[in-house]
């Protein structure tokens, strides 16, 4: 079982239906169902026992707590966010409490199933976090592409 985040959104749903093509563990999708979000994306699946639904918010600690209990995944990722960036400068509010203390909650929920997790499944365990480039501000024409190591320089509240 894995815990995926923002399901209902543009990549996790696309995520979602490929890992069901190509695997059969079934995927727990939590999604608050913002604007962005549209079961519509996953209605080839909507009658699939692989895919369980779950609208909520990922800050919600209690709630996440107890997905994770019910379901312990093997892993979680994480696809949930405000994600325009036109919409973080008119009301970034919305972005600071999912993309920065929502993702901090998730971090906490997952880390306390994490340290409860014993041999193997806590050294296999993988928190997948899906971020953007635009954490690293802009390239240049000539400059070398931005690697994981690059220094962060938001020029955005997304
Ligand atoms: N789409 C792109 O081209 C692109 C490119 C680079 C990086 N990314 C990153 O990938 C991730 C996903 O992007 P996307 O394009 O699928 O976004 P999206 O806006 O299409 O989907 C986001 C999903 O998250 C859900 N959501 C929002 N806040 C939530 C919350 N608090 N709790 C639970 N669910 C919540 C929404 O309902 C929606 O279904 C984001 O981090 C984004 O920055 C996207």
């Amino acid at each position: 079982m894995i815990l995926v985040t923002g399901g209902a959104g543009f990549i996790g749903a696309n995520f979602i239906l490929e890992w069901l093509r190509q695997n059969d563990e079934p995927a727990v999708n939590l999604d608050k169902l913002t604007y962005a979000g549209n079961l519509a994306n996953l209605d080839s699946v909507s009658q699939d026992p692989r895919h369980v639904f779950v609208q909520g918010d990922i800050g919600d600690r209690q709630l996440v707590d107890r997905l994770l209990a019910r379901y312990q995944p093997r892993a979680v990722i994480n696809f949930a966010a405000e994600s325009h960036v036109d919409r973080s400068i008119h009301g970034p509010g919305e972005f600071v409490q999912t993309n920065v203390v929502g993702t901090f909650n998730l971090l906490e929920s997952v880390r306390g199933y994490w340290n409860k997790l014993e041999g193997d499944e806590k050294s296999s365990f993988r928190f997948l976090h899906v971020s953007t480039d635009e954490v690293y501000g802009s390239l240049g024409r000539d400059d070398p592409a931005f690697t994981e190591t690059t220094p962060y320089a938001p020029n955005s509240p997304y």
